[in-house]
């Protein structure tokens, strides 16, 4: 199987810390024989009820259709006429054919089989050829799945609420990446990963694996292997690395340092369902990024990697060659794991270089238990922890 590095990402987690037994049983749920169970009930281990990127906002120009999937739900995206992006279920509600075969005139989907044409921002039905003026039936009740539907940093983002369920009154904002200057420059890759999102995630949170994934002349050796510790404290659904001088053993880091004259700091978020926001700051000069894992299927998530800056002497080229060869890297990893992953192996989750994994765990599971109950949500970090390992 060939997976599309369609452009690809960049900067591994220097991250890591502390506490609270999390779940890591969807380890075993999401491949071979246990998955199969989870899979029974219906849980895929996806998390409802938040913002996914679909697609790339230049994948839907004019009144053209694209699809995408997200969370196994296939999905039908444009634009209206005046712009505006919609996402709607790739399902005709009459037969279930596909909507993108349709045509659209920029305002209403006509499905391709019987000819329902669908108002493609709220998929109410709006015409059904075949009825004739006896027909009773009220076509304005009938409605094609569809979607929030918000474009930001280059994404077209759309908000999936749960199969059967009715979309809350208020839906919050989907993610935006932080910039702190007027001009700078924006740049996005993204990769296909061949595994659970849950790998996904915490592959992306790994601390560990840089000095054997990541080995580059321009990063880091394996001989540069050394102890760190990191100071982690607890955020709304996530936790954060808190403020701290990065890695000296990064020459973009000495680079930087170099240029300003003044101290570098780093703060790293990962924030539910998966996003993990990066913010590099050296007096006027920044650098962010966000990295979103998407579950797509239950065998397949893509990693979407957006970054800004305003280091005016990191031309986009450069950068994008250094973020592509980190992601391949990544790739290429978890391709290697997926061969494994197939015989449905025992896993574990050590300490503390797999903490966060473990945090991302909990929160997921407490964030599933408050939905069920009602309850606040339990945060794993009862305050700051300091996590070590060596990398
Ligand atoms: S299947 Fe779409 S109109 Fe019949
Ligand atoms: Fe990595």
């Amino acid at each position: 199987m060939v997976y599309r590095l369609l452009v690809c990402d960049a900067m591994y987690y220097d991250a890591a810390e502390s506490m609270s037994e999390a779940t890591p049983a969807i380890l075993q749920q999401t491949n071979g024989t246990a998955a199969s169970e989870a899979q029974r009930d219906g849980d895929l281990g996806f998390l409802w009820d938040f913002w996914y990127p679909a697609l790339r906002s230049t994948e839907i120009v004019g009144e053209r259709l694209a699809t995408a999937m997200l969370l196994e739900v296939p999905l039908v995206l444009g634009r209206t006429s005046d712009g505006k992006p919609f996402a709607m279920r790739d399902s005709c509600p009459h037969r279930g054919i596909p909507l993108s075969y349709g045509r659209f005139d920029g305002k209403t989907l006509e499905c391709s089989y019987h000819g329902w044409r669908f108002d493609a921002c709220s998929g109410q039905c709006v015409e059904i050829p075949s009825l004739t003026s006896q027909d009773k039936l009220r076509v304005d009740r009938i409605f094609a799945g569809h979607y929030p539907c918000e474009e930001h940093d280059g994404y077209v983002w759309v908000y999936m609420h749960a199969p059967g369920s009715r979309l809350g009154e208020t839906v919050p904002a989907a993610p935006k990446l932080a910039t702190f200057s007027a001009k700078y420059k924006i740049t996005h890759l993204a990769c296909d990963l061949p595994a659970h999102v849950d790998h996904g995630i915490i592959g992306l949170m790994d601390p560990a694996h840089g000095p054997f994934v990541h080995q580059s002349w321009f990063w880091r050796s394996r001989g540069s292997i050394h102890e760190k510790q990191k100071q982690f404290e607890p955020i709304p659904n996530g936790f954060r690395m808190s403020p701290h001088s990065p890695s000296s053993n990064s020459l973009p880091y000495q680079l930087l340092k170099k240029r300003t004259g003044e101290p570098v700091t780093t703060t790293i978020d990962f924030i539910l369902p998966n996003r993990r926001l990066e913010e590099i700051r050296s007096g006027k000069l920044w650098f962010t990024s966000q990295t979103t894992v998407t579950p797509v299927r239950r065998d397949l998530c893509r990693i979407d990697f957006v970054a800004a800056w305003n280091l005016f002497f990191l031309p986009v080229p450069i950068f994008r060659l250094f973020g592509k060869t980190f992601l391949r890297q990544d790739q290429e990893t978890m391709i290697q794991q997926a061969e494994g992953l197939k015989h449905n192996p025992h896993l574990m989750l050590i300490d503390d270089a797999d903490r966060p994994a473990k945090w991302y765990f909990a929160l997921k599971a407490n964030l599933l238990e408050s939905r069920r109950t009602g309850a606040e949500v339990a945060h794993p970090m009862s305050g700051p922890v300091t996590l070590r390992w060596r990398s």
